[in-house]
């Protein structure tokens, strides 16, 4: 079985070494560096960033807990970018050992569609490889939206790439768009001492989150200094004395906040434009390549998975997505089942949430319960410091079975595969409770809001 593999992101790279480790030969087609967003522009260098800006945090809150730092404690952005660069390049050439080690052979170049089994492949140095396929993979991933705002070409506005890629920490960044892009990069350079302005179309932040804990967050990032405005529409960008100047406008009136850069984070949008899939018949919908649960386009052997599906833009659900796909290609009858799809947003205190929200469970009309646990009542959360945030479990009246979990709080993104595991199993609440969790643990408020559900929380007052 040859298999031809266009994007060498997480969704690329991990299908493809399973498709060599099933026994197909297989060509990883990547036009740019191999790890794709993820790695190079987005989930890793993003949290490389985050991770030095929570650090600077914790030794300025040092003496809250006996911890006092003799003399002034700065930020050399450089060493930051060094840093960031080292962790990239470290996973970059992971990746690119673990694709020579099961025999993968990597093609520099753009690929686009010939026929249903050629890919025409431009190089850099403008030589074209034709190559041969039984299957294809598309994994082109996507690249962030640029909407028509006046004045959004200025110098000084930026994506996120940009946003990774700065040579200095600004003093000051409005952020257009308070989704989870937005609301992490505030989260990077709030801490570090850039006055951050979040302007969001919508009455809250985070649309996918559990409103509740949406809330909570947009109440966090203003009691550190970040200013949100919700319901409010950007009218044009322009340049002033500071810098630029972002005018918007919301049912209070017409405002205007001059900054030093400003983020465009509004979304991404799949990535498709030099494949040509039109030419040999692939269905798209507003730029998607449209699949079924096999991850099989309309054209037989031609898949397609991650970011250019449109569906969960997330760098794990690529990844499965991906083996799904090989797994279908080399015989076996695989579905992706979305229903256990984590979402992390790397805020302090972390967000991570797996099935429906309470928004959702009303609007489907089912009979939900709720049980919370605050972490103000956990010993570790308190150990740490960390005792904001809430751990909240949505279950089905009839038969407790778990059908959404939120976390906000330490770690929460390391917490939440035990909720995705309770999904997929199809556990009840009896099943999380008889479960023991360590002590002292962040995890064991985990047990303490699934007891909440059936009021039996033993460490608070049950409501
Ligand atoms: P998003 O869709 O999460 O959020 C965009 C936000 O911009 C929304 O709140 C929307 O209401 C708002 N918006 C749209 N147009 C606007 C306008 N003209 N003015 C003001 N607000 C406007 O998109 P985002 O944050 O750019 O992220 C893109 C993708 O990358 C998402 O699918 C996200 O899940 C993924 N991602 C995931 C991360 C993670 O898993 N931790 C981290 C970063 C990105």
């Amino acid at each position: 079985m040859k298999l031809a593999v266009i994007g060498g992101g997480p969704g690329g790279y991990v299908a493809a070494i399973r498709a060599a480790q099933l026994g197909a030969e297989v060509t990883v087609i990547e036009k740019d560096t191999l790890g794709g967003t993820c790695l190079n522009v987005g989930c890793i260098p993003t949290k490389v960033l985050l991770h030095s800006s929570e650090l600077l945090q914790q030794i300025k809150a040092g003496a809250d807990i006996g911890i006092k730092v003799e003399g002034k404690v700065t930020v050399d952005w450089e060493s930051i970018q060094n840093r960031k660069k080292a962790v990239v390049n470290k996973l970059v050439f992971g990746v690119k050992g673990l694709l020579a080690a099961n025999k993968v052979k990597v093609i520099k170049g753009t690929a686009t569609f010939e026929s249903n089994n050629t890919l025409s492949v431009e190089k850099k140095d403008g030589s074209v490889e034709k190559i041969n396929f039984d299957t294809a993979i598309i994994a082109s991933g996507s690249v962030p939206f640029i909407p028509p705002i006046i004045g959004s070409k200025l110098p000084g506005v930026i994506d996120s790439t940009g946003a990774l890629n700065l040579e200095n920490n600004p003093k000051s960044l409005v952020v257009i768009g308070g989704g989870v892009i937005g609301v992490e990069f505030a989260s990077i350079f709030n801490p570090l001492g850039c006055k951050v302005s979040i302007i969001e179309m919508l009455p809250y932040i985070l649309p996918p989150v559990d409103r509740e804990i949406a809330e909570l967050t947009r109440k966090e990032l203003i009691s550190k200094g970040v200013d949100i405005y919700n319901n409010s529409k950007v009218t044009a960008i322009e340049k002033s004395n500071n810098g630029l100047k972002v005018l918007f406008t919301n049912d209070k009136g017409d405002f205007s906040i001059e900054s030093e850069k400003v983020l465009v984070a509004v979304g991404r949008r799949s990535n498709i434009v030099d494949l040509e899939v039109e030419k040999i018949g692939i269905r798209t919908e507003r730029g998607c390549i449209l699949v079924d649960d096999k991850m099989e386009t309309n054209i037989k052997g031609i898949y397609a998975i991650g970011d250019c599906t449109g569906k969960n833009m997330l760098a794990h659900v690529a990844s499965d997505q991906g083996i799904v796909a090989v797994e279908n290609i080399m015989g076996e009858n695989k579905k992706m089942d979305y229903k256990t799809v984590p979402s992390c947003v790397y805020t302090k205190p972390e967000i991570a949430s797996v099935g429906l929200t309470e928004e959702e469970a009303k609007k489907k009309g089912i009979d939900y319960k709720i049980g919370k646990f605050p972490l103000a009542a956990n010993g570790k959360s308190l150990i740490m410091g960390e005792t904001s945030g809430v751990i909240k479990f949505i279950t089905d009246k009839k038969y407790d079975e778990v059908l959404g979990v939120h976390i906000y709080g330490p770690r929460a993104t390391d917490l939440i595969t035990e909720a995705a595991l309770a999904l997929r199993l199809e556990a009840t609440v009896e099943e999380i409770v008889t479960t023991v969790h360590a002590h002292p643990t962040v995890g064991e408020a985990m047990k303490e809001a699934a007891l909440a559900v059936n009021k039996g929380a033993i460490h608070m007052v049950n409501k």
